[in-house]
Protein backbone atom coordinates (compact mmCIF):
# COMPACT_ATOMS: atom_id res chain seq x y z
CA UNK A 1 0.00 0.00 0.00
CA UNK A 2 1.39 3.52 -0.55
CA UNK A 3 4.12 5.27 -2.00
CA UNK A 4 6.65 4.40 -4.75
CA UNK A 5 9.01 4.02 -1.93
CA UNK A 6 6.51 1.15 -0.55
CA UNK A 7 6.50 -0.39 -3.95
CA UNK A 8 10.37 -0.47 -3.68
CA UNK A 9 10.67 -1.36 -0.45
CA UNK A 10 7.92 -4.49 -1.03
CA UNK A 11 10.73 -5.80 -4.04
CA UNK A 12 13.41 -5.75 -1.39
CA UNK A 13 11.47 -8.17 1.22
CA UNK A 14 10.69 -10.70 -1.29
CA UNK A 15 14.54 -10.77 -1.96
CA UNK A 16 15.48 -10.80 0.99
CA UNK A 17 12.82 -13.89 1.91
CA UNK A 18 13.85 -15.76 -0.96
CA UNK A 19 17.37 -17.05 0.86
CA UNK A 20 15.24 -18.47 3.58
CA UNK A 21 12.54 -20.36 1.38
CA UNK A 22 9.32 -18.12 0.64
CA UNK A 23 8.28 -17.59 -2.62
CA UNK A 24 5.58 -14.68 -4.08
CA UNK A 25 1.87 -15.67 -4.48
CA UNK A 26 -1.08 -13.99 -5.40
CA UNK A 27 -3.17 -16.29 -3.67
CA UNK A 28 -3.67 -15.46 -0.01
CA UNK A 29 -5.63 -19.02 0.45
CA UNK A 30 -2.23 -21.09 0.08
CA UNK A 31 -0.17 -18.30 1.82
CA UNK A 32 2.20 -19.31 4.75
CA UNK A 33 2.86 -15.51 5.50
CA UNK A 34 1.25 -12.78 5.18
CA UNK A 35 3.00 -9.01 4.84
CA UNK A 36 1.15 -6.01 5.13
CA UNK A 37 3.19 -3.02 4.04
CA UNK A 38 1.00 -0.10 5.49
CA UNK A 39 1.18 3.80 4.55
CA UNK A 40 0.38 6.23 7.06
CA UNK A 41 0.18 9.69 5.16
CA UNK A 42 -3.27 10.38 6.04
CA UNK A 43 -5.77 9.10 7.86
CA UNK A 44 -7.86 7.09 5.27
CA UNK A 45 -4.68 4.87 4.48
CA UNK A 46 -4.17 4.04 7.26
CA UNK A 47 -7.73 2.89 8.15
CA UNK A 48 -6.94 1.04 4.97
CA UNK A 49 -4.53 -0.82 5.97
CA UNK A 50 -6.53 -1.87 9.26
CA UNK A 51 -9.44 -2.63 7.93
CA UNK A 52 -7.41 -5.35 4.93
CA UNK A 53 -5.35 -6.54 8.36
CA UNK A 54 -8.77 -7.12 10.22
CA UNK A 55 -10.20 -9.92 7.49
CA UNK A 56 -6.72 -11.66 7.54
CA UNK A 57 -8.36 -12.64 10.68
CA UNK A 58 -10.90 -15.36 8.70
CA UNK A 59 -7.63 -16.90 6.93
CA UNK A 60 -5.64 -17.09 10.85
CA UNK A 61 -8.44 -19.16 12.02
CA UNK A 62 -8.73 -21.73 9.27
CA UNK A 63 -4.72 -22.02 9.17
CA UNK A 64 -3.40 -21.25 12.77
CA UNK A 65 -0.04 -21.54 10.99
CA UNK A 66 -0.34 -18.79 9.11
CA UNK A 67 1.83 -16.04 9.58
CA UNK A 68 0.52 -12.80 9.27
CA UNK A 69 3.17 -9.60 9.90
CA UNK A 70 2.75 -5.68 9.15
CA UNK A 71 5.30 -3.37 8.37
CA UNK A 72 5.78 0.47 6.49
CA UNK A 73 4.17 3.28 7.97
CA UNK A 74 1.53 2.19 10.22
CA UNK A 75 3.63 -0.69 12.04
CA UNK A 76 6.40 2.12 12.30
CA UNK A 77 3.99 4.55 13.91
CA UNK A 78 2.26 2.27 15.75
CA UNK A 79 4.25 -0.26 16.97
CA UNK A 80 3.45 -2.78 20.03
CA UNK A 81 -0.10 -0.99 20.09
CA UNK A 82 -1.15 -2.96 17.00
CA UNK A 83 -0.25 -6.69 18.75
CA UNK A 84 -2.64 -5.75 21.30
CA UNK A 85 -5.38 -4.24 18.65
CA UNK A 86 -5.18 -7.33 16.29
CA UNK A 87 -4.34 -10.52 18.37
CA UNK A 88 -3.98 -12.30 14.75
CA UNK A 89 -0.97 -10.46 13.84
CA UNK A 90 2.49 -12.10 14.43
CA UNK A 91 4.60 -9.80 13.88
CA UNK A 92 5.33 -5.47 13.56
CA UNK A 93 8.22 -4.56 11.73
CA UNK A 94 9.04 -0.88 10.97
CA UNK A 95 10.43 0.75 8.15
CA UNK A 96 14.16 0.48 9.59
CA UNK A 97 13.93 -3.39 10.07
CA UNK A 98 13.79 -4.81 6.90
CA UNK A 99 17.08 -6.22 6.95
CA UNK A 100 16.37 -7.92 9.98
CA UNK A 101 12.96 -9.48 8.59
CA UNK A 102 14.63 -12.88 7.87
CA UNK A 103 15.34 -13.65 11.16
CA UNK A 104 12.20 -12.13 12.30
CA UNK A 105 10.11 -13.85 10.49
CA UNK A 106 12.58 -17.42 11.57
CA UNK A 107 12.33 -16.52 15.62
CA UNK A 108 8.30 -15.95 14.95
CA UNK A 109 8.09 -19.90 12.97
CA UNK A 110 10.22 -21.69 15.15
CA UNK A 111 9.32 -20.22 18.90
CA UNK A 112 5.30 -19.13 17.80
CA UNK A 113 6.04 -16.16 19.16
CA UNK A 114 4.67 -12.50 18.65
CA UNK A 115 7.40 -9.67 18.12
CA UNK A 116 7.73 -6.13 17.61
CA UNK A 117 10.98 -4.72 15.66
CA UNK A 118 10.58 -0.74 15.19
CA UNK A 119 14.14 0.43 16.07
CA UNK A 120 15.63 3.30 14.01
CA UNK A 121 18.79 4.36 13.16
CA UNK A 122 20.45 7.47 13.14
CA UNK A 123 21.72 7.05 9.43
CA UNK A 124 21.50 4.13 7.36
CA UNK A 125 24.04 1.41 6.04
CA UNK A 126 24.13 0.41 1.99
CA UNK A 127 22.64 -2.81 3.53
CA UNK A 128 19.80 -0.85 4.21
CA UNK A 129 19.54 -0.16 0.36
CA UNK A 130 19.92 -3.56 -1.19
CA UNK A 131 17.96 -4.21 -3.48
CA UNK A 132 16.54 -7.77 -5.47
CA UNK A 133 14.46 -8.30 -8.30
CA UNK A 134 12.37 -4.35 -9.10
CA UNK A 135 8.83 -5.09 -8.88
CA UNK A 136 8.05 -3.08 -12.06
CA UNK A 137 7.37 -3.17 -15.83
CA UNK A 138 10.26 -4.93 -17.68
CA UNK A 139 10.59 -1.01 -19.32
CA UNK A 140 10.54 1.06 -16.21
CA UNK A 141 12.37 0.92 -12.56
CA UNK A 142 12.18 2.86 -9.48
CA UNK A 143 15.14 3.37 -7.43
CA UNK A 144 15.64 4.72 -4.00
CA UNK A 145 18.57 7.15 -3.61
CA UNK A 146 17.88 8.34 -0.21
CA UNK A 147 15.79 7.89 2.59
CA UNK A 148 13.87 9.50 5.24
CA UNK A 149 13.47 13.33 5.37
CA UNK A 150 14.81 15.97 8.00
CA UNK A 151 12.00 18.87 6.71
CA UNK A 152 9.23 18.44 9.57
CA UNK A 153 6.54 20.29 7.50
CA UNK A 154 4.12 20.32 10.38
CA UNK A 155 1.27 17.96 8.56
CA UNK A 156 3.34 15.16 7.43
CA UNK A 157 4.32 11.98 9.54
CA UNK A 158 7.32 11.03 7.18
CA UNK A 159 10.26 12.07 9.17
CA UNK A 160 8.31 10.33 12.30
CA UNK A 161 8.26 7.00 10.64
CA UNK A 162 10.74 6.81 7.93
CA UNK A 163 13.58 9.01 9.95
CA UNK A 164 16.00 11.09 9.26
CA UNK A 165 17.49 12.10 5.78
CA UNK A 166 20.00 9.32 4.70
CA UNK A 167 21.50 9.48 1.33
CA UNK A 168 22.94 6.27 -0.67
CA UNK A 169 26.47 6.86 -2.21
CA UNK A 170 26.75 7.20 -6.29
CA UNK A 171 28.34 4.14 -6.85
CA UNK A 172 25.54 1.98 -5.27
CA UNK A 173 23.43 3.64 -7.00
CA UNK A 174 25.16 3.83 -11.00
CA UNK A 175 25.92 -0.06 -10.32
CA UNK A 176 21.94 -0.99 -9.65
CA UNK A 177 21.09 1.34 -12.68
CA UNK A 178 23.95 -0.28 -14.98
CA UNK A 179 22.34 -4.05 -13.92
CA UNK A 180 18.72 -2.94 -14.49
CA UNK A 181 19.69 -1.60 -17.93
CA UNK A 182 21.62 -4.42 -18.68
CA UNK A 183 18.47 -6.31 -18.04
CA UNK A 184 16.37 -4.43 -20.71
CA UNK A 185 15.45 -1.70 -18.17
CA UNK A 186 14.75 1.55 -20.41
CA UNK A 187 13.75 4.17 -17.76
CA UNK A 188 14.75 4.66 -14.26
CA UNK A 189 13.04 6.69 -11.26
CA UNK A 190 14.82 7.98 -8.62
CA UNK A 191 13.57 8.05 -5.11
CA UNK A 192 13.71 10.44 -2.21
CA UNK A 193 11.60 12.72 -0.33
CA UNK A 194 13.55 15.54 -1.09
CA UNK A 195 16.14 14.84 -3.99
CA UNK A 196 17.47 18.27 -3.27
CA UNK A 197 19.34 17.27 -0.75
CA UNK A 198 20.71 14.23 -1.79
CA UNK A 199 24.10 13.77 -0.45
CA UNK A 200 24.60 16.85 1.03
CA UNK A 201 24.92 15.22 4.35
CA UNK A 202 27.47 12.30 3.79
CA UNK A 203 29.42 15.12 1.11
CA UNK A 204 28.66 12.72 -1.92
CA UNK A 205 27.81 14.43 -5.19
CA UNK A 206 25.36 17.00 -5.68
CA UNK A 207 22.07 15.35 -7.27
CA UNK A 208 22.52 17.40 -10.04
CA UNK A 209 26.22 15.89 -10.66
CA UNK A 210 24.29 12.44 -10.08
CA UNK A 211 21.97 12.67 -12.60
CA UNK A 212 25.18 13.78 -15.05
CA UNK A 213 27.04 10.42 -14.30
CA UNK A 214 23.45 8.46 -14.86
CA UNK A 215 23.13 9.92 -18.31
CA UNK A 216 25.81 8.17 -19.11
CA UNK A 217 24.21 4.74 -18.69
CA UNK A 218 24.68 2.69 -22.05
CA UNK A 219 21.45 1.85 -22.80
CA UNK A 220 19.54 3.93 -20.44
CA UNK A 221 16.75 6.25 -22.49
CA UNK A 222 14.93 8.38 -19.96
CA UNK A 223 15.65 9.05 -16.24
CA UNK A 224 12.84 10.68 -13.81
CA UNK A 225 12.93 12.07 -10.11
CA UNK A 226 10.55 12.46 -7.09
CA UNK A 227 10.09 14.72 -5.18
CA UNK A 228 11.72 18.03 -5.42
CA UNK A 229 10.95 20.56 -2.36
CA UNK A 230 10.46 24.13 -3.96
CA UNK A 231 12.11 25.62 -1.06
CA UNK A 232 15.39 24.41 -2.33
CA UNK A 233 14.90 23.22 -5.79
CA UNK A 234 18.40 24.48 -6.72
CA UNK A 235 19.57 26.77 -9.79
CA UNK A 236 21.87 23.79 -11.06
CA UNK A 237 18.84 21.09 -10.73
CA UNK A 238 16.78 23.55 -12.53
CA UNK A 239 19.27 23.94 -15.17
CA UNK A 240 19.72 20.22 -15.47
CA UNK A 241 16.43 20.29 -17.69
CA UNK A 242 18.23 22.20 -20.28
CA UNK A 243 21.47 19.82 -20.86
CA UNK A 244 21.05 16.59 -19.25
CA UNK A 245 19.52 14.80 -22.32
CA UNK A 246 17.87 11.73 -20.55
CA UNK A 247 16.02 13.76 -18.02
CA UNK A 248 12.57 14.29 -18.71
CA UNK A 249 11.03 17.30 -19.44
CA UNK A 250 8.73 16.28 -15.93
CA UNK A 251 8.62 17.41 -12.66
CA UNK A 252 6.51 16.73 -9.60
CA UNK A 253 6.69 19.70 -7.51
CA UNK A 254 4.86 19.84 -4.43
CA UNK A 255 3.39 23.44 -3.98
CA UNK A 256 0.68 22.39 -0.92
CA UNK A 257 -1.35 26.00 -0.61
CA UNK A 258 -0.86 29.19 -2.53
CA UNK A 259 -1.27 31.54 0.77
CA UNK A 260 1.71 32.52 2.42
CA UNK A 261 0.66 32.52 5.77
CA UNK A 262 -0.35 28.76 5.18
CA UNK A 263 2.76 27.86 4.02
CA UNK A 264 3.96 29.58 7.19
CA UNK A 265 2.21 27.45 9.40
CA UNK A 266 3.19 24.61 7.25
CA UNK A 267 6.96 25.02 7.53
CA UNK A 268 7.29 25.21 4.24
CA UNK A 269 10.18 27.61 4.26
CA UNK A 270 9.11 29.54 1.27
CA UNK A 271 5.86 31.44 -0.37
CA UNK A 272 3.64 31.66 -3.18
CA UNK A 273 5.84 34.59 -5.06
CA UNK A 274 9.32 31.76 -4.72
CA UNK A 275 7.60 29.02 -5.95
CA UNK A 276 6.11 30.97 -9.06
CA UNK A 277 9.69 32.69 -9.33
CA UNK A 278 10.94 28.62 -9.90
CA UNK A 279 8.12 27.62 -12.26
CA UNK A 280 9.25 30.51 -14.29
CA UNK A 281 13.02 29.51 -14.63
CA UNK A 282 11.85 26.09 -14.95
CA UNK A 283 10.13 27.33 -18.29
CA UNK A 284 12.51 29.27 -19.18
CA UNK A 285 15.23 26.26 -19.53
CA UNK A 286 12.86 24.34 -21.21
CA UNK A 287 9.48 25.23 -22.23
CA UNK A 288 7.68 22.31 -22.62
CA UNK A 289 8.38 21.06 -18.84
CA UNK A 290 5.21 19.85 -16.99
CA UNK A 291 4.86 20.79 -14.14
CA UNK A 292 2.62 18.96 -11.48
CA UNK A 293 1.80 19.19 -8.03
CA UNK A 294 0.62 18.45 -4.74
CA UNK A 295 -2.42 20.31 -2.94
CA UNK A 296 -3.62 20.33 0.56
CA UNK A 297 -7.05 21.90 1.45
CA UNK A 298 -8.43 22.43 4.68
CA UNK A 299 -5.13 22.88 6.77
CA UNK A 300 -6.02 24.32 10.65
CA UNK A 301 -6.62 28.13 10.03
CA UNK A 302 -6.83 28.34 6.15
CA UNK A 303 -9.76 31.09 5.36
CA UNK A 304 -11.81 31.45 2.63
CA UNK A 305 -8.80 33.94 1.82
CA UNK A 306 -6.19 31.33 1.93
CA UNK A 307 -8.15 28.83 -0.35
CA UNK A 308 -8.52 31.54 -2.86
CA UNK A 309 -5.09 32.57 -2.91
CA UNK A 310 -4.54 28.61 -3.40
CA UNK A 311 -7.08 28.48 -6.41
CA UNK A 312 -5.37 31.46 -8.00
CA UNK A 313 -1.85 29.87 -7.88
CA UNK A 314 -3.60 26.75 -9.44
CA UNK A 315 -4.91 29.30 -12.62
CA UNK A 316 -1.43 30.85 -12.44
CA UNK A 317 0.37 27.48 -13.05
CA UNK A 318 -1.14 25.99 -15.03
CA UNK A 319 0.02 22.41 -14.16
CA UNK A 320 -0.12 19.70 -16.10
CA UNK A 321 -1.76 17.91 -13.20
CA UNK A 322 -2.64 17.87 -9.01
CA UNK A 323 -3.25 15.48 -6.75
CA UNK A 324 -5.12 17.55 -4.10
CA UNK A 325 -5.70 16.23 -0.51
CA UNK A 326 -8.26 16.98 2.21
CA UNK A 327 -5.73 17.73 5.64
CA UNK A 328 -5.97 14.96 7.62
CA UNK A 329 -4.33 14.93 11.62
CA UNK A 330 -1.36 12.40 11.57
CA UNK A 331 0.40 11.35 15.16
CA UNK A 332 3.42 12.85 15.89
CA UNK A 333 3.00 15.71 13.32
CA UNK A 334 3.17 19.28 15.04
CA UNK A 335 -0.18 20.56 13.25
CA UNK A 336 -2.77 17.76 15.46
CA UNK A 337 -1.91 20.19 17.90
CA UNK A 338 -3.00 23.32 15.46
CA UNK A 339 -6.88 24.98 16.45
CA UNK A 340 -9.03 26.52 13.98
CA UNK A 341 -9.85 22.45 12.81
CA UNK A 342 -12.14 23.18 9.52
CA UNK A 343 -15.00 21.36 9.03
CA UNK A 344 -15.08 18.02 7.35
CA UNK A 345 -17.67 19.21 4.92
CA UNK A 346 -15.71 22.53 4.41
CA UNK A 347 -12.82 20.54 3.27
CA UNK A 348 -14.57 18.03 0.87
CA UNK A 349 -16.04 21.33 -0.77
CA UNK A 350 -12.69 22.97 -1.17
CA UNK A 351 -11.18 19.79 -2.47
CA UNK A 352 -13.96 19.67 -5.07
CA UNK A 353 -13.36 23.05 -6.24
CA UNK A 354 -9.38 22.83 -6.51
CA UNK A 355 -10.34 19.44 -8.87
CA UNK A 356 -12.92 21.53 -10.82
CA UNK A 357 -10.43 24.30 -10.75
CA UNK A 358 -7.66 21.99 -12.64
CA UNK A 359 -10.03 20.47 -14.73
CA UNK A 360 -10.21 23.11 -17.32
CA UNK A 361 -5.76 22.73 -17.54
CA UNK A 362 -6.02 18.97 -17.86
CA UNK A 363 -8.55 19.39 -21.03
CA UNK A 364 -6.49 22.54 -22.38
CA UNK A 365 -3.16 20.53 -21.57
CA UNK A 366 -4.10 17.27 -23.70
CA UNK A 367 -5.82 19.20 -26.69
CA UNK A 368 -2.82 21.12 -26.99
CA UNK A 369 -0.89 17.93 -27.90
CA UNK A 370 -2.78 16.96 -30.82
CA UNK A 371 -1.28 17.12 -34.43
CA UNK A 372 1.78 17.12 -32.89
CA UNK A 373 4.52 14.16 -32.34
CA UNK A 374 6.24 13.16 -29.34
CA UNK A 375 8.73 10.04 -28.62
CA UNK A 376 6.44 7.57 -26.49
CA UNK A 377 8.21 5.05 -24.42
CA UNK A 378 6.55 1.75 -24.94
CA UNK A 379 4.98 0.02 -21.83
CA UNK A 380 3.60 -3.14 -23.88
CA UNK A 381 0.35 -3.90 -25.30
CA UNK A 382 -2.85 -2.28 -23.02
CA UNK A 383 -3.58 -4.92 -20.38
CA UNK A 384 -6.94 -6.44 -21.66
CA UNK A 385 -5.04 -6.97 -24.80
CA UNK A 386 -2.58 -8.93 -23.32
CA UNK A 387 -4.65 -10.98 -21.66
CA UNK A 388 -6.23 -12.16 -24.48
CA UNK A 389 -3.02 -12.51 -26.40
CA UNK A 390 -2.16 -15.08 -23.07
CA UNK A 391 -5.45 -16.70 -23.46
CA UNK A 392 -4.34 -17.80 -27.21
CA UNK A 393 -2.52 -20.68 -27.95
CA UNK A 394 -2.35 -19.83 -31.81
CA UNK A 395 -0.41 -17.20 -33.51
CA UNK A 396 -3.57 -15.69 -34.52
CA UNK A 397 -2.93 -12.10 -35.62
CA UNK A 398 -5.68 -9.27 -33.99
CA UNK A 399 -5.39 -6.78 -36.88
CA UNK A 400 -5.70 -3.51 -34.38
CA UNK A 401 -3.51 -4.62 -31.20
CA UNK A 402 -3.57 -1.66 -28.53
CA UNK A 403 -0.43 -0.22 -27.45
CA UNK A 404 0.36 1.96 -24.67
CA UNK A 405 3.37 3.82 -23.66
CA UNK A 406 4.38 7.37 -22.10
CA UNK A 407 5.86 10.95 -23.03
CA UNK A 408 8.87 12.65 -21.59
CA UNK A 409 6.21 14.63 -20.17
CA UNK A 410 5.00 11.59 -18.49
CA UNK A 411 1.52 11.42 -20.31
CA UNK A 412 0.08 7.75 -21.66
CA UNK A 413 -0.69 7.17 -25.13
CA UNK A 414 -2.43 4.55 -26.50
CA UNK A 415 -1.75 3.86 -30.42
CA UNK A 416 -2.71 0.81 -32.48
CA UNK A 417 -0.17 -1.09 -34.22
CA UNK A 418 -0.55 -4.50 -36.45
CA UNK A 419 -0.27 -7.05 -33.32
CA UNK A 420 2.45 -9.54 -34.15
CA UNK A 421 1.11 -12.43 -32.47
CA UNK A 422 2.09 -14.29 -29.06
CA UNK A 423 5.52 -15.11 -29.65
CA UNK A 424 6.50 -11.01 -31.01
CA UNK A 425 4.10 -9.87 -28.55
CA UNK A 426 6.71 -7.70 -27.14
CA UNK A 427 8.15 -6.58 -30.24
CA UNK A 428 7.72 -3.20 -29.63
CA UNK A 429 7.96 -3.34 -25.54
CA UNK A 430 11.02 -0.66 -24.65
CA UNK A 431 11.37 1.16 -27.35
CA UNK A 432 10.78 4.71 -28.25
CA UNK A 433 8.58 5.85 -30.87
CA UNK A 434 7.27 9.09 -32.50
CA UNK A 435 3.77 9.21 -31.96
CA UNK A 436 1.45 11.33 -33.66
CA UNK A 437 -1.38 12.83 -31.32
CA UNK A 438 -4.76 12.34 -33.00
CA UNK A 439 -7.32 12.33 -30.30
CA UNK A 440 -7.58 13.65 -26.51
CA UNK A 441 -9.86 11.47 -24.31
CA UNK A 442 -10.93 12.80 -20.93
CA UNK A 443 -8.66 10.45 -19.54
CA UNK A 444 -6.63 9.21 -22.70
CA UNK A 445 -4.40 10.27 -25.68
CA UNK A 446 -4.56 8.36 -28.78
CA UNK A 447 -2.31 8.71 -31.46
CA UNK A 448 -0.41 6.95 -34.65
CA UNK A 449 2.99 6.10 -35.63
CA UNK A 450 4.35 8.69 -37.10
CA UNK A 451 6.48 7.91 -40.22
CA UNK A 452 8.81 5.62 -38.71
CA UNK A 453 9.26 1.80 -40.79
CA UNK A 454 10.40 -1.04 -38.56
CA UNK A 455 13.51 -1.78 -39.32
CA UNK A 456 15.12 -5.14 -38.18
CA UNK A 457 18.24 -4.23 -36.33
CA UNK A 458 18.25 -1.32 -34.36
CA UNK A 459 21.17 1.23 -33.51
CA UNK A 460 21.56 3.66 -30.54
CA UNK A 461 17.65 4.26 -28.85
CA UNK A 462 15.25 2.86 -31.34
CA UNK A 463 14.52 0.22 -33.99
CA UNK A 464 12.45 2.40 -35.77
CA UNK A 465 13.83 5.21 -37.59
CA UNK A 466 12.42 8.70 -39.10
N1 LIG B 1 -3.06 15.36 5.25
C1 LIG B 1 -3.33 15.48 3.93
N2 LIG B 1 -2.40 15.35 2.97
C2 LIG B 1 -1.13 15.10 3.37
N3 LIG B 1 0.00 14.93 2.66
C3 LIG B 1 1.00 14.69 3.52
N4 LIG B 1 0.54 14.70 4.79
C4 LIG B 1 -0.79 14.96 4.72
C5 LIG B 1 -1.81 15.11 5.68
N5 LIG B 1 -1.58 15.00 6.99
C6 LIG B 1 0.07 15.05 1.20
C7 LIG B 1 1.03 16.17 0.77
C8 LIG B 1 2.21 15.41 0.24
C9 LIG B 1 1.55 14.16 -0.31
C10 LIG B 1 2.45 13.01 -0.54
O1 LIG B 1 0.58 13.85 0.66
O2 LIG B 1 0.40 16.90 -0.26
O3 LIG B 1 2.92 16.13 -0.75
FE1 LIG C 1 6.70 15.19 4.53
FE2 LIG C 1 7.59 17.68 4.08
FE3 LIG C 1 9.33 15.63 4.22
FE4 LIG C 1 7.66 15.83 2.11
S1 LIG C 1 9.28 17.30 2.67
S2 LIG C 1 8.11 13.96 3.32
S3 LIG C 1 5.84 16.67 3.05
S4 LIG C 1 8.07 16.40 5.90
Amino acid sequence: MGCQMNVYDSGQILHRLAPIGYEATTDLTVADLIIVNTCAIRSKAEQKAFSFLGRLAALKEQNPKLIVAIGGCVAQQEGQKILSRMPHVDLVFGTHAIRRLPQLLQRVAAKRCRLVDVEMAQSLSPDDFTTGPHISSDVSAFVTIMRGCDNYCTYCVVPYVRGRESSRSPEEILSEIRQLAAQGVREVTLLGQNVNSYGLKEGHCTFAQLLAKINDVDGLARIRFTTSHPKDLSEELVECFGRIEKLCPHIHLPVQSGSDSVLKRMNRHYGHQHYLKKVRHLRQVRPDIAITSDIIVGFPGETNEDFEATLRLIEQVGFDGLFAFVYSDRPNAPAVRFDQKVGESLKKERLRRVLECQEQFNTKRCNQMVGRVYSVLVDGLSKHLSQTLEDTSSEESFPDAQWSGRTGTNKIVHFLHENPGQEKNQMLTGRILEIMIERAMPHSLWGRIFNTPLVSEGKGEDNYAA
